[in-house]
């Protein structure tokens, strides 16, 4: 059974849709990750689980039941923003306890959830400090325990580790991926880092312009995305995208690419129209010398980064093509390359942007 149910949720701002018709279920225990452009809507659907904003039409159901008008601490649900201000006279014990007593919880069972979520948290040691004398990942992680003692049914993050150095992030991360085991909790969480979207989702949905243009599992995404906008979204660097067109000849279909030297490569679909116009997606791993399908390109640029290498390479004035290859330190800057790659690997799509399968 699914927990958390939108059903064609709709938010206008003034005569401005900003969310225009979602579909979302979420089972209870998923970790599910909102990922799209600035200003898609991802906050402004967060904020409408949370009840911070007003839904303008459709329905949001948490275990059946309606929603919509719920004031917002009836929900079930804790919201860890990006900038989490505690509140700086307090200590940490306190800042964790403070939305338990404003509801009025017997104190003893304050303290039972705070001891917990320090615990859980290993903020032990430092519940008498006060804000001030914490880490940037030790205030963090108050914050986290400001949600977690409320006992919710569903947490929802909206960035919560924007403002961290590279180092702690990975370390939040890790540690965010460890809770969501130890509590068994339902997480919603908006991110713009590809790795947090990666490896914390049980199930992306990534948004566009207030549209969501694909739900599935981060591999699914990865490997079989619907149109050219997943493509490029999922994974970095960044899929290549070459322009071609659909000719039929001797042995079946291939793709003409025209910037490429009008390379012929045995990428096509049976019973394509020739001439259609289509963009031939390939993953920057997807070049490998065993390859049967080969560009002719002249290497622009290269990015050394020890176990691998970036080659950012072109056909005369063309776009930019980037390959990783693990044997790349030979390379050097003006080098003419035949980048090959498995056909197999290569996706297809129209000038719609819609996969061709
Ligand atoms: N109170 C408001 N009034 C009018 N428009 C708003 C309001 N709040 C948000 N918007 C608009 O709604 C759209 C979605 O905003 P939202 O904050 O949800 O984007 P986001 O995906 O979270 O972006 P980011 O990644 O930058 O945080 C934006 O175009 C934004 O300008
Ligand atoms: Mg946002």
């Amino acid at each position: 059974m699914s927990e958390l149910q939108l059903s064609n949720v709709r938010k206008s701002y003034g005569g401005l849709e900003v969310i225009k018709g979602v579909d979302l279920d979420i089972k209870s225990g998923e970790f599910v990750v909102f990922v799209g452009p600035s200003g898609c809507g991802k906050s402004t659907l967060l904020r409408m689980i949370a009840g911070l904003e007003e839904i303008t039409s459709g329905d949001l159901t948490i275990d059946d039941i309606r929603m919509n008008d719920v004031d917002p601490s009836k929900r079930g649900i804790a919201m860890v923003f990006q900038s989490y201000a505690l509140y700086p006279h307090m200590t940490v014990r306190e800042n964790m306890g403070f939305a338990l007593r404003f509801a009025g919880i017997p104190k003893a069972e304050i303290e039972k959830r705070v001891s917990e979520a320090a615990n859980i948290l290993e903020l032990g040691p430092l519940l008498e400090r006060k804000p001030k004398q914490l880490s940037g990942g030790q205030r963090q992680r108050v914050a986290i325990g400001r949600a977690i003692v409320r006992h919710p049914k569903i947490f929802l993050f909206d960035e919560p580790l924007s403002n961290l150095d590279a180092e702690l992030r990975v370390h939040m991360r890790i540690e965010i991926a460890r809770l969501h085991k130890q509590l068994a909790a339902t997480i919603i969480y908006v991110t713009h880092d590809q790795v947090e979207a990666m490896t914390l989702a049980d199930k992306i949905v990534v948004m566009r312009g207030g549209v969501v243009e694909q739900i599935g599992s981060p591999l699914d995404l990865y490997d079989d995305p619907a149109n050219l906008f997943v493509a490029g979204f999922i994974g970095s660097p960044k899929m290549n995208f070459l322009k071609g067109v659909i000719e039929t000849g001797d042995g079946g279909t291939f793709t003409r690419l025209s910037d490429y030297g009008d390379a012929k490569i045995p990428v096509g679909l049976t019973g394509a129209t020739p001439g259609t116009a289509v963009t031939v997606g390939i993953r920057p791993e997807h070049f490998k010398e065993t390859g049967t399908a080969a560009l002719d390109l002249t290497i622009d640029m290269l990015e050394h980064l020890g176990g691998e290498t970036f080659a950012y390479a072109r056909h005369g004035n063309g776009e930019l093509v980037v390959i990783e290859t693990k044997n790349g330190r030979g390379l050097k800057s003006g080098d003419r390359i035949a980048a090959r790659f498995d056909p197999a690997c290569a996706l297809l799509f129209d000038a719609d942007g819609k996969r061709l399968r």
